[in-house]
């Protein structure tokens, strides 16, 4: 009697183990921390859009992001916080900015009062992280007001710890246009005064001042020109110089309106005279072709650097993706220069030196022969592929035991780049995840320099030394292990580096 209890017991207990496991094995999948990139930020939990207040001081780069703690959806704006040493290993911080009275905490810059010009210097603390950021306020919106967007102030003594709010925020209101935010503060020097340039619904508007709080409206930009398939967002404006010629590069986050469909980030190029932007010509550039790079903009106080955080994801599905405990990544740290082609000046993003630092077993080789031999030993599903190929068509896949892929190529009769994720997983939440993105190439030269970066759930891709780039997140069911050559040659040197994750 004593003995089948024991076993009716033991049974029951594995019964129960059984459904305890597989409900933990649920749970996880459902997480989506598989997912969860090895290299790319992620938040630790909630939802993640737009990084803002990109800010580097004493030997620290600090990353705010739009955040909301309490949902893997879009919800009450927070800035959550992280900084870093080297742009890559990412600390997590308490969250910086609080929705208050006057609204949800929307996009915005920092910048570091070095000089103490600003009214938050204090001349027995040290220079000011001073935060301008959009105040939206939802009650404005729900009571169907158009001047529910409006700019506010925080600062910080010690190197973004502790904030304040400042006590008159806000301290740029809305015109009565609906559409008024992300402020991007950079300093002039050429007119020692800050320029801040504004995102106001379908233009720049660009504002100066002496001291952070009294703002100055200098002009507006862009009613007419480049792309308007969407409302303008997250400005940047920043001089470049190529050549001993400077120029100036206003960035232009559009949603919807992108070349490939939903959110992405355009450019123009011209001179800013401290009160005008003057684009040089009215064509539109795109800084990533791919669907997943938005709202992009660059550190502030880093010298002639220019690095540029995008977020890892576009809004026509950001909130379906599957992960729930977390959603949204950035893409890598990446360096903006100048260009010329054919004369005419472009932007070229590339891999920021730093991501060099990740690389472990690195190979090299000659040829398509030894890379398609050191690529079929690779098991690897984070690396770095640099190499060149021949302007003719090209393609290449990372796949997994489950027969998923990724495939990424050149298409020389239309001279485009494309990646095709139709098959790379999960993509059915929604219609347009499945379809192949397309990135026009700024040359015609007869080969194709190229550098490819893979993490657990996204790519990035870089041609032409950064001309055209192209960035796409992906859900596999099994983590990619294989990569293979599937058409195409490769000439010259190639590098293939396995990289070190920077979470665990
Ligand atoms: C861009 C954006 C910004 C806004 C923020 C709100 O993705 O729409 O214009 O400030 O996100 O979270």
């Amino acid at each position: 009697m004593r003995k089948i209890s024991t076993q009716v017991l033991s049974v029951w207990i594995l019964i129960l183990f059984g459904l305890l496991a597989g409900t933990a094995a649920v749970a996880q999948s459902d997480s989506g921390e598989r997912y969860r990139p090895l290299l790319h930020f992620t938040p630790q939990r909630g939802w993640m859009n737009d990084p803002n207040g990109l800010v580097y001081n004493n030997g620290v780069y600090h990353l705010f992001y739009q955040h909301y703690p309490d949902g893997s959806k879009w919800g009450p704006m927070h800035w959550g916080h992280a900084s870093s040493t080297d742009l890559l290993h990412w600390q997590h911080r308490p969250i910086a900015l609080y929705p208050d009275s006057l609204g949800y905490i929307f996009s915005g810059s920092a910048v570091i009062d070095q000089v103490k010009r600003s009214s938050f210097a204090r001349p027995d603390k040290p220079a000011p992280l001073v935060a301008i950021y959009t105040y939206h306020d939802p009650k404005g919106e729900k009571a169907g007001r158009n001047d529910y967007q409006t700019q506010g102030i925080a600062y910080s003594y010690d190197n973004g710890k502790t904030w304040t709010k400042y006590k008159n925020n806000p301290v740029l209101k809305s015109p009565g246009i609906a559409d008024f935010r992300d402020p991007k503060v950079n300093w002039y020097e050429a007119g020692k005064k800050w320029i801040m340039a504004l995102a106001v619904k379908d233009h720049i508007g660009f504002y100066s001042s002496a001291d952070l709080i009294n703002w100055q409206h200098e002009s507006s930009f862009g009613e007419k020109e480049g792309a308007h398939g969407g409302v303008w967002e997250c400005p940047d404006l920043f001089p470049l110089t190529v050549n001993g010629k400077e120029y100036w590069v206003l960035i232009v986050n559009i949603n919807p309106g992108g070349p490939n469909g939903g959110s992405a980030t355009q450019y123009f190029i011209g001179s800013f005279d401290g009160k005008t932007f003057t684009p040089l010509d009215t064509e539109t550039r795109w800084l990533d072709d791919g669907p997943d790079n938005y709202a992009g903009v660059t550190f502030s106080n880093t010298g002639a650097r220019r690095i540029l955080i995008g977020w890892m994801s576009n809004w026509s599905y950001a909130q379906e993706v599957p992960t729930y405990r977390w959603r949204s990544a950035t893409t890598l740290p990446r360096e903006l220069s100048v260009r010329l082609v054919n004369g005419k000046p472009l932007v070229s993003s590339r891999p920021a030196a730093e991501v060099r630092t990740l690389e472990a077993a690195k190979q090299s080789g000659r040829g398509i022969a030894s890379l398609t031999k050191a690529l079929a030993a690779n098991r690897d599903s984070l690396l770095r592929l640099d190499l060149t190929v021949p302007a003719k068509d090209f393609s290449m896949a990372f796949s997994n035991d489950l027969g998923q892929e990724l495939v990424w190529g050149y298409d020389a009769a239309s001279n485009r780049l494309y990646i095709d994720r139709h098959a790379s997983g999960d993509t059915g939440f929604h219609p347009d995840f499945g379809k192949t993105s397309y990135a026009a190439r700024k040359t015609t030269a007869g080969e194709i320099r190229l550098i490819c970066i893979v993490d657990r759930s996204g790519i990035e891709l870089f041609a032409d030394d950064g001309l055209t780039v192209m960035t796409a997140i992906y859900f596999p069911g099994k983590a990619f292990n294989k990569a293979t050559i599937v058409k195409g040659d490769v000439t010259g040197v190639w590098n293939l580096a396995r990289l070190k994750a920077v979470t665990k």
